[in-house]
């Protein structure tokens, strides 16, 4: 070949490609992250028949799918992982591989419409072994700290990106009212003004990261404000019960911190179980439509809680329809799609729902997708496994721990301790339990006992503390080796075993009596005792406590127990303040 062949070919060649791109048809506006998010919903909402806006409405829990096709048959909207609803192993890997197989499935529908997969990572991404495990909100309430609360938003949207999760199930912003709620220590305490501010920041902080994470506001509405002994459901006393709040107290109380999350661009809001005037909230039409899209504005979505709808009426077709009409976008079915998607198709036929109300529902559903950037982030987009529970994250987290302990009683200036106190015995049920000091919500949905996450235990963190290994001598139930003269100081770590939701409903929230026999000996072989209380909320203490030299209230601090020892030994101040009554 001479040159001027050459030439010729590589003309030719050049032209061909000048061709096939110009040619080439642009991506749809919708694809386009070039447009206004408005113009990109119009554009998709106009493509979707009738079945794919019907399959953006149903939320799916990913143990009750039946194929990984239905994703593309049906066109899911969400799958979510309920508490405890993990791939096997349950490694960061494997979670990663799980979402983006999911994710995979939903690129290959139609229209490529990305699922929204949700989780409770409402103390960190804590279903997932190895990720930071904050405080529960009810210990970062005490720490008042809304940029401290922010900086764990972001990083627990981090980790979650991390294994490909962009929705999560946090922050509850209920204002809390009954210690025997099981639930109190997933809010931020009894002051609307302290929720308001810092689940605000806690949203910003997740929605701030790229790609960023969507976050959902719960329980819609008063949900701290239940009877006792009125819940719907008989595992429960008050959980799923009845709101007593009046209409003026539900909008002094309980709506500002809706109103700031949706001035703060929330996209998702989370309907309660309960009831009101005897309707379920997830059937008010007055609450969900009238008050929260039309009054306040609020163009994101609104979500049903697992399975809330089907409790409404016997007959699941009815509920559906009641639900959809009072302002439900979104689904939380969990199980039953296939019924679902039948039950819509009809209510649309005879007009029980109209088309109307179906486009408002998918449009609200794809402006979060949009939103959030799902369309557009690439798998290649993902933060690298590695940040998980990283060294820079715990020290966060072990800064939330410090700042959240609250002093209850100190007498005769018993703290800071002194390092160097030559004997330190240490008991009770918590001293030695990281699944005990995280609570519910942490790998399962009631939570672990025992050593296997990875942290460290107050026992562990105590022992570091001090100088010698052999000053400290642990025993659970405080059977100490006798002994000629009494130890310098008793440490009793003590408090509640994790639970989740109504199981944690408790009549009398106070201390075991193992708990209570484990203090008393500690208090037998110490000059001073220090008791340090792990719980999800107030225990009743004061029969007990007249002979405590101090006592601490340490909540659900997570896996950093060291956050504890800074303060206890005196390296930082004790700084929390008490979110919720607590009298002594
Ligand atoms: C809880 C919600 C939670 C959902 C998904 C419900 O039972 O009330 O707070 O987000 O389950 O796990
Ligand atoms: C799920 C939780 C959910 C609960 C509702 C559990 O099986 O794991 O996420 O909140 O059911 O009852």
């Amino acid at each position: 070949m001479n040159t001027k062949s050459a030439v010729i070919i590589l003309i030719i060649a050049v032209a061909l490609l000048a061709i096939s791109l110009l040619t080439k048809s642009p991506p749809p506006p919708y694809q386009d992250a070039r447009h206004f998010v408005d113009i990109r919903i119009e554009d998709l909402l106009g493509r979707m028949t009738r079945e794919e806006k019907i399959g953006q409405l149903a939320l799916v829990s990913k143990d009750g799918l039946e194929k990984k096709k239905d994703i593309i048959k049906y066109g899911l909207g969400g799958l979510l992982s309920g508490g405890g609803a993990k791939p096997d192993p349950n490694t960061p890997t494997a979670w990663r591989k799980m979402v983006q197989q999911f994710q995979n499935y939903a690129r290959r529908s139609r229209l490529s419409i990305p699922i929204l997969y949700g989780i409770d990572a409402v103390h960190g991404h804590a279903n997932v072994p190895g990720a930071t495990i904050f405080p529960h909100n009810i210990g970062l309430a005490a720490t008042r700290d809304s940029d401290l609360v922010r900086r764990i938003g972001a990083i627990t949207a981090q980790e979650m990106a991390a294994t490909g999760i962009y929705w999560n199930f946090a922050p509850s912003v209920d204002v809390a009212h009954d210690q025997r709620w099981g639930r109190i220590y997933e809010t931020f305490g009894s002051d609307t003004e302290l929720v308001t501010d810092l689940s605000t920041a806690y949203l910003e902080g997740l929605q701030s990261t790229s790609p960023s994470v969507l976050g959902t506001v719960k329980h819609y509405l008063g949900t701290g404000d239940m009877l006792w002994n009125s819940s719907q459901n008989s595992d429960f006393s008050i959980d799923q019960g009845m709101i007593v709040a009046n209409e003026t107290t539900l909008r002094s109380v309980h709506l500002p911190p809706y109103i700031s999350a949706i001035d703060a661009g929330a996209k998702s809001i989370m309907v309660s179980h309960a009831q009101w005037h005897n309707t379920e909230f997830a059937a008010s039409h007055y609450w969900l439509t009238e008050v929260l899209k039309n009054e306040l504005g609020y163009d994101g979505f609104v979500v049903s809680d697992w399975g809330g709808v089907n409790e409404l009426e016997m007959n699941t077709y009815e509920s559906t329809v009641i639900a959809i009409n009072a302002g439900i976008d979104m689904m939380m079915l969990p199980f039953d799609y296939k019924t679902f998607t039948l039950h819509m198709q009809q209510a649309l036929d005879s007009g029980d729902i109209s088309e109307e109300r179906l486009n408002d529902a998918v449009q609200r559903i794809l402006r979060a997708k949009f939103t959030i950037g799902l369309f557009d982030s690439k798998a290649r987009d993902l933060p690298p496994l590695h940040i998980l529970g990283s060294g820079e994250h715990r020290l966060i987290a072990r800064e939330a721990v410090r700042k959240s302990v609250v002093v209850l009683k100190d007498e005769s200036q018993t703290l800071p301790l002194s390092k160097s106190a030559s004997q330190i015995l240490v008991s009770g049920s918590i001293a030695d339990n990281l699944g005990y000091q995280s609570g519910g919500w942490t790998i399962e949905w009631q939570g672990v006992d025992g050593n296997s996450l990875a942290g460290t235990t107050i026992l562990q963190a105590i022992r570091s503390n001090v100088a010698e290994e052999n000053q400290v001598e642990y025993s659970l139930d405080g059977n100490f080796a006798d002994r000629e003269t009494l130890a310098d100081i008793g440490i009793a770590v003590v408090g509640e075993a994790p639970y989740a939701e109504g199981w944690g409903d408790n009549a009398y929230p106070s201390l075991t009596p193992g708990d209570l026999v484990a203090i008393e000996k500690t208090r037998a072989a110490s000059k001073k005792l220090v008791v340090i209380i792990v719980s999800g909320r107030p225990l009743d203490i004061t029969p007990y406590a007249h002979n405590w030299d101090a006592v601490i209230a340490a909540w659900l601090p997570g896996t950093e127990g060291l956050g504890i020892t800074d303060v206890l030994f005196g390296d930082y101040p004790f700084s929390g303040t008490l979110p919720v009554e607590w009298p002594i």
